[in-house]
């Protein structure tokens, strides 16, 4: 690893955990390190379009990323009808740049594929209940997580999309998701039209547990943390300020108790027993 990556990834690290963390790190490790360390999303992008093959590439890298005893149970559906994009941006303007970032692709999970490999083969299948939905989310998951991680790599920028799962009834109709298959987020990417800017997380003393998990200081860890944070980059705006009011010291606990101070997709249960998800 060349010094000037050993050090954009020791700064990458100082900047978003607040403390040293210099490895050592293996000769071996690349400049990607770095690049990881570095992530932030993007959700302005400049004109550029993405051409369809280095998305479908970059689905191949999404899809690279390990599966739960390879069991392969996510699937990638790229939004590329102009009417449909358009549809499933007008149903969050809250975030224009769903319905005009360059690419969209939604990544599902997929839990029906197993069912019916047991159909085809002749076997009992008695493991229709929360384990399966459960892993099929877990590879969901991983594969947004190695598609963000490549379009980092890449170069080009995106973020997530957990809001489709507000509207995760009628996407799903209009993506034609059989049962037992459901959004779990879409990822809106492009050219990035600036630089991102690296979020504080936590500390890893309280993230981090060696052996046994102990939050016993967690409310002084993130006491800290916020205050750590509203002084590297301030919140721009007070969540909810009608409800709660204009807090006088607005860090990151203040605002994740406002966001969920409010029910937040409650029938996402029932969306999904009504497709085919047993949670049994
Ligand atoms: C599963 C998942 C869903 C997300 N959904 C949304 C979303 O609906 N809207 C949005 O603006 N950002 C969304 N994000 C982006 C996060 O807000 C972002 O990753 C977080 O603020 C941390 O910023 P960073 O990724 O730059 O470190 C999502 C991220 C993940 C991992």
């Amino acid at each position: 690893m060349q010094g000037d990556d050993i050090d954009a990834l020791n700064g990458a690290l100082r900047a978003r955990f607040g403390e040293d963390l210099s490895g050592p790190w293996p000769n071996q490790a690349s400049a990607g390190l770095a690049a990881l360390a570095a992530h932030s999303v993007h959700r302005e992008f400049i004109d550029r379009p993405v051409d369809i093959e280095l998305l479908r590439g970059l689905c191949a890298l999404a899809l690279s990323s390990p599966s739960k005893s390879d069991l392969q149970q996510r699937d990638i559906v790229i939004v590329q009808d102009a009417d449909l994009r358009a549809r499933i941006g007008g149903l969050m303007p809250q975030y224009p740049w769903v319905a005009t970032a360059p690419a969209m692709v939604i990544v599902c999970l997929n839990a029906r594929r197993l069912p019916q490999l047991a159909g085809w083969r002749g076997k009992p299948f008695p493991n229709d209940h929360a384990d399966l939905l459960f892993n099929a989310t877990g590879d969901a998951a991983i594969a947004l997580a190695w598609l963000q991680a490549a379009v980092d790599l890449a170069g080009l920028g995106g973020c997530p999309v957990s809001e489709i799962r507000n509207h995760a009834a009628i996407i799903s109709d209009w993506l034609g998701l059989p049962d037992k298959v459901a959004p779990y987020a879409g990822f809106c990417l492009g050219w990035p039209a600036r630089n991102g800017t690296i979020t504080r997380r936590l500390p890893l003393r309280a993230t981090v547990h060696l052996d046994r998990f102990d939050d016993s200081d967690v409310r002084s860890q993130i006491d800290e943390y916020d205050a750590a944070r509203a002084q590297a980059s301030p919140m721009r705006r007070q969540r909810l300020a009608g409800v709660w009011g204009e807090a006088e010291v607005y860090g990151w606990s203040e605002d994740k108790a406002r966001q969920y101070s409010e029910p937040l997709r409650a029938e996402f249960g029932a969306y999904l027993r009504a497709r085919g998800f047993d949670m049994t």
